[in-house]
């Protein structure tokens, strides 16, 4: 990227965690040219268009287990709409479940229903009057000193069954970030968590959620992060690197036993949707995005991409300067010694100055590269880096 005097930056967090190939790929340009010069806009309500049948089609071929595709216009917009569907399951099926279940530390967008489920003080308590009714656990990702993952997530399994055990005939789901707690600064979890809400949900007959927003088409290796555990969800959202980064697009897949609560009379339509959900434009850059990462085989790449950055970091994360770093595949938080006001900023103001663009989350400073991200560039990236840590954290 190029800003307005010429300097030339690497963006290491593809823009914001969206970008898969790296800015300007050509088959995607020419896939949106492709469909200007067919249809701009068509409304989805009551009506269907050819690049929105297809893409449906290549997500659900990405997805085993999942029957459905329902769009939204962001990541926000897809976790609201899958809260309503959830919510609305629950009346449908005999008996109205008003309550969530979510984590401690989590974040699914900025609307309403998206932050009754998100977790994070900053962002959320001002809100709290506001909000649907939840139950919150702790977050599997955020362990004691010497606590190792597996430990922390038994931990918070056993509140989620105290949880579930009081109230779980109130719950209609379990909403949550598989694998990586991604806002609050890349808090990876064992698997283990993921298989337990699961467990749980079935057991007391609530629908789980996983919102694959940011972790999704490949981010952490498989094309989702649920599929590290081997499990498959009720609902998945996902949004931002389903386009790569070129235009608003989200969905909401459902299984097809979800999808039958909303058969029969009129009134059990789901009366929800927005203007522009699956604008053409959109859903054939995301055609063209999904079928280049079939393609060049995506999830592959990010294996070795994920394993060459580790090795990269090491020396990285040796340096007392760092707290720790937590990586799953290409989506990486080096969390750095708070010692100065705003250290994550000072840190990623530094690299910038070395042509690398990175943001921090508080002191973890965020490195979500494209996935296609060359060698020579990965080198820059973590060298920047750690310059920037060295002049900045003494
Ligand atoms: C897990 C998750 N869900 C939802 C969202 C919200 O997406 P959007 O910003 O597109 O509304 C985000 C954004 O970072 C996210 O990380």
């Amino acid at each position: 990227m190029y800003d307005t005097d010429g300097r030339k930056y690497l963006d290491g967090v593809s823009s914001l965690w969206v970008t898969t190939f790296g800015h300007r790929t050509p088959e995607i340009d020419a896939a949106i040219i492709a469909q200007l010069g067919k249809l701009d806009h068509s409304t989805f309500l009551g009506a269907t268009h050819t690049p929105g049948i297809e893409l449906a089609e290549k997500l659900l071929a990405l997805t085993p287990g999942l029957d459905k595709v329902f769009y939204a216009g962001d990541g926000s917009s897809a976790v609201e709409a899958g809260l309503k569907i959830a919510y609305q399951y629950s009346v449908q099926s005999g008996q109205p479940r008003p309550l969530f279940v979510h984590l401690s530390e989590a974040y699914h967008g900025d609307t309403l229903g998206a932050v009754s489920v998100g977790g994070m003080k900053l962002f959320h308590a001002t809100y709290r009057p506001l909000l649907l009714k939840t139950a919150t656990v702790g977050s599997p990702g955020l362990r004691a000193p010497g606590q190792t993952p597996v430990e922390r997530a038994a931990e918070v399994i056993k509140e989620l069954e105290a949880v579930m055990a009081a109230q779980g005939d109130q719950v209609c789901a379990i909403v949550l970030e598989p694998m990586v707690q991604a806002a609050a600064g890349m808090l990876t979890y064992d698997a283990s968590f993921l298989r337990a809400a699961r467990e749980l949900a079935t057991k007391y007959g609530a629908l789980l959620m996983v919102d694959e927003v940011a972790t999704g088409i490949a981010r952490t290796g498989p094309m989702w992060a649920h599929q590290h555990a081997g499990i498959t969800p009720d609902l998945l959202t996902c949004g931002k690197g389903i386009t790569a980064g070129y235009l608003p697009l989200s969905a909401v897949l459902a299984t097809d036993e979800v999808y039958s609560a909303f058969l029969g009379a009129p009134e059990k339509t789901f009366f929800h949707g927005h203007t522009y959900t699956a604008n053409p434009l959109a859903c054939a850059a995301a055609n063209a995005n999904l079928t280049l990462a079939v393609e060049r085989d995506l999830p592959g790449q990010v294996a070795v991409l994920g394993a060459r950055l580790a090795d990269l970091l090491k020396p990285v994360g040796d340096r007392d300067s760092v707290v720790e770093i937590r990586q799953l595949g290409a989506m990486i938080g080096v969390e750095v010694a708070n010692v100065r006001h705003r250290t994550g900023f000072e840190v990623c103001r530094a690299a910038r100055k070395r042509g690398v663009w990175l943001r921090p989350l508080g002191d973890t400073v965020i490195l979500m590269p494209p996935l296609t991200l060359g060698e020579a560039e990965q080198n820059l990236m973590v060298e920047a880096l750690a310059e920037a840590i060295d002049e900045v954290v003494r």
